[in-house]
């Protein structure tokens, strides 16, 4: 009792462009700020820390909801106090409940002796997910928790594997405008063609032997989606201008962070990087609408504790 943690719970790009629902990636910038402690009182009290009025209710919180699914696999009585600074834009396609939900499990099993391993984590931390978008899937999750890229085989069971990767930049631009992970979900094909799903395939495997072995190159080709950017890139202002031209500077590839409206690009040096992130800004400058950009790099090391002063 009376240890305080501090939590830094990054952002990630889910998908990976080809891999729905199976890739997934984390990045040092940007990252939610957290406070944990071990309370006399029973139960879990949510303070939040920023002006996105998310539900303080354990139930109706992604945080929450994580929480108690860890509490219930624990087994004896706990209380925690967990204080929420969120600066991920929830709703803005870079991993913003995912971050709540996985940071305050990882946190959660700090304070309680590391009782659990990262697999139960992403398993508490799903409920979150559950919550947010109906659904459990892990491919913001497991980045966050294990750091890194990360392949989902299976959700049910888990089975997660963490890959090797090369350097990488990565520029995001997030449009000032909201896409809810359900809604982005209800819009999808429910069939694919199997001529889409060979080039799909072909595109998952390339990208993950790309990634293991280096080969930018490879990267680059299998950076391509045939199933669910056709229908999601019309929620997002300008997405094909902004694919085009970021290939054109020099990018590898990149397409749609998670469900939207981020759009993410990967670029083998940060020049690169940061010219595709000045030519994403003139596009949203031109129509007028607003943005936030960040210029990063992949975080293998996924959420960071620190004992809080
Ligand atoms: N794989 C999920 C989706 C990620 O695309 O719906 C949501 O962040």
């Amino acid at each position: 009792m009376g240890k305080k943690i501090t939590i830094h719970s990054p952002a990630t790009v889910a998908n990976m462009v080809c891999g729905f629902d199976v890739l997934g990636f984390a990045v040092h910038e940007p990252y939610d700020i957290m406070h944990m402690e071990i309370t006399e009182e029973l139960g879990i009290v949510i303070v939040n820390e920023d002006d996105f009025n998310l539900p303080t209710d354990p139930l109706q919180n992604v945080a929450g909801a994580a929480l108690l699914a860890l509490m219930e696999a624990y087994g004896k009585p706990v209380g925690f106090k967990l204080t929420i600074n969120k600066q991920i834009k929830p709703g803005s396609g870079v991993g913003s409940s995912a971050a709540s939900s996985a940071g305050a499990v990882v946190g959660a099993n700090a304070l309680l002796g590391n009782l659990f391993s990262n697999e139960e984590l992403v398993k508490f931390a799903m409920n979150g997910e559950k919550l947010a978008s109906g659904v459990k899937h892990a491919d913001n999750i497991a980045p966050c928790i294990y750091g890194g890229v990360t392949l989902i085989r299976s959700v049910f069971p888990l089975d997660i594997v963490k890959l090797n990767v090369p350097d990488l930049y990565v520029t995001i631009i997030h449009p000032q405008i909201e896409v809810k992970t359900s809604d982005a979900r209800s819009i999808l094909k429910q069939q694919v063609q199997l001529k889409d799903a060979i080039k799909q395939w072909g595109n998952i495997a390339g990208l993950v032997a790309g990634l293991e072995q280096g080969d930018y190159d490879l990267i680059g080709r299998s950076l391509e989606d045939f199933l669910i950017e056709p229908t999601r890139s019309i929620l997002i202002p300008a997405f094909e201008a902004i694919k085009k031209v970021s290939k054109e500077l020099g990018a590898l590839g990149g397409g749609i962070s998670g469900s939207g409206p981020s759009i993410f690009m990967l670029s083998t040096n940060e020049s690169t990087a940061k010219s595709v992130e000045l030519a994403m800004q003139q596009i949203y400058d031109k129509i007028g609408l607003g943005y936030h950009t960040y210029l990063t790099t992949i975080n293998t090391s996924g959420i960071l504790l620190s004992e809080a002063s």
